[in-house]
């Protein structure tokens, strides 16, 4: 076997005895190798529960007639392009540049609240504070959609990325296969609203576009979560390097755009919130000196995690020359690359300089925080800090 692939590496920290049914794929090379080979290596099992559901939580979800059609992330058919196309239309680079001075309000107006709960309580919890919300909200006004509901969108985002990344137990699987089937419930209120709405959005372009009221649920379940969570938990983990001291930038110097963006590159290229994606083999079909039996799930590595290494092999494996985990590979690579890279990078790089600024002087209250470790995310569920005094 290529030894840039592995299929023994430990599933997870907590997973005891487990091994990991994927063929984990680490070389940068052969990492985009997989993506630019849809054709070989399809991308239809990319909303697939990592975890079995159980009876119980699949007769919830069956209930309010939650599924998940391919239409984007997990499409390998002809119909992909056209729908791509229609959702890019919401991010061009022009419509990313001309949000920029409402992300700098929002998160201007963010790291206030932030600055004034300190006063108030003598800590704060900036993931909750700063991270979670500005993402979601620039999300919905580029969509064209309604912002509201934030706090049960943010949860819903959580709960669904266990239930279907995590490990989740029975009863567990329980409690989050409700939180999903309510989610479902509300995108489809939205978007049968959204479609008869005056203006432009997302669904109504998508509607138009022919796609069934499944399709939009489909579409509108991965993106209200990959178009917000992702963001947040990119800049709580940034927030968490920077304040642990452990960066290549200090807390002081990302005030200035170039330090919060050199940071925010930096956590990207090590640590990025979405690790991890994967593939299936659709036949038999060779990847370097190795032949892949049809069906194999892979498991590409986009940038270090804990999950398929431990952190320090991966610092060594990133530092050999032409194997650095640059932003060139962690949105992904092809036609599926992420529609929002830059809109991430952006939004990430001003909410953590209007944190940096608003917030010169405090230090972490907690350097051991619990962490969200999912097949495909990362973040400190926490960064909370105290005044330096
Ligand atoms: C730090 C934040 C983010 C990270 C690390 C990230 C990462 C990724 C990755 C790894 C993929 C899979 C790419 C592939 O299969 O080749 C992806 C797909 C995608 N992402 Fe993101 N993403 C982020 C934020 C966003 C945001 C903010 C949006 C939109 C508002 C977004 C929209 C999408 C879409 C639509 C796809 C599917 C594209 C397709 O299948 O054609 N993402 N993302």
């Amino acid at each position: 076997m290529n030894p840039a692939m592995t299929a023994a590496a430990p599933l997870a920290e907590t997973s005891g005895q487990a091994r990991c049914p994927y063929l984990v794929v680490r070389d940068p090379d052969t990492v985009r190798d997989v993506l630019h080979r849809p054709a070989d290596f399809s991308p239809a099992n990319a909303l697939v529960a990592v975890t079995t559901l159980a009876g119980p939580a699949l007769r919830v979800l069956q209930r309010v007639g939650f599924a998940l059609p391919p239409v984007l992330a997990s499409n390998d058919t002809d119909s992909h392009a056209g729908i791509r196309k229609v959702v890019a239309g919401f991010f061009t680079p022009a419509t990313v540049a001309a949000m920029e001075p409402r992300i700098r309000e929002l998160a201007q107006e963010a790291a206030r609240n932030a600055a004034d709960r300190l006063d108030a309580s003598g800590q704060v919890d900036l993931v909750q504070a700063v991270a979670a919300f500005p993402p979601a909200v620039v999300m919905l006004e580029l969509l064209g959609l309604p912002v509201r509901d934030l706090p049960d969108l943010k949860r819903w985002g959580l709960d669904s990325m266990e239930l279907f990344w995590g490990w989740p137990d029975e009863d567990r699987q329980l409690e989050l296969a409700h939180s999903a089937a309510d989610f479902y419930v509300w995108l489809r209120k939205l978007v049968a609203e959204a479609v008869a709405a005056p203006g432009r959005n997302l669904f109504k372009s998508l509607a138009g576009h022919g796609l069934s009221t499944p399709e939009l649920c489909s579409l509108g379940y991965f993106l209200l979560i990959a178009g917000q969570e992702t963001t947040t938990q990119l800049i709580s983990t940034t927030l968490f390097r920077l304040l642990e001291g452990s960066a290549p930038v200090t807390w002081t110097d990302a005030d200035t755009e170039g330090g919060s963006r050199a940071m925010v590159r930096h956590v990207l290229a090590t640590e990025s919130s979405v690790p991890t994606w994967r593939r299936v083999a659709a036949h038999e079909t060779k990847l370097g000196d190795g032949l892949i039996p049809a069906g194999t799930e892979i498991l590409l590595e986009l940038s270090g995690n804990r999950i398929t290494a431990p952190a320090p092999a991966m610092a060594a494996q990133a530092a050999r020359p032409g194997q650095t985990r640059g932003p060139g590979l962690v949105f992904g690579s092809g036609i599926h690359r992420c529609l929002g890279a830059k809109l991430a990078e952006l939004e990430a790089a001003i909410v953590v300089q209007e944190a940096a600024l608003a917030l010169p002087e405090v230090l972490l209250q907690n350097y051991r925080p619990d962490w969200i470790r999912l097949l495909s995310f990362q973040a400190p569920r926490t960064v909370t800090v105290e005044s330096r005094e």
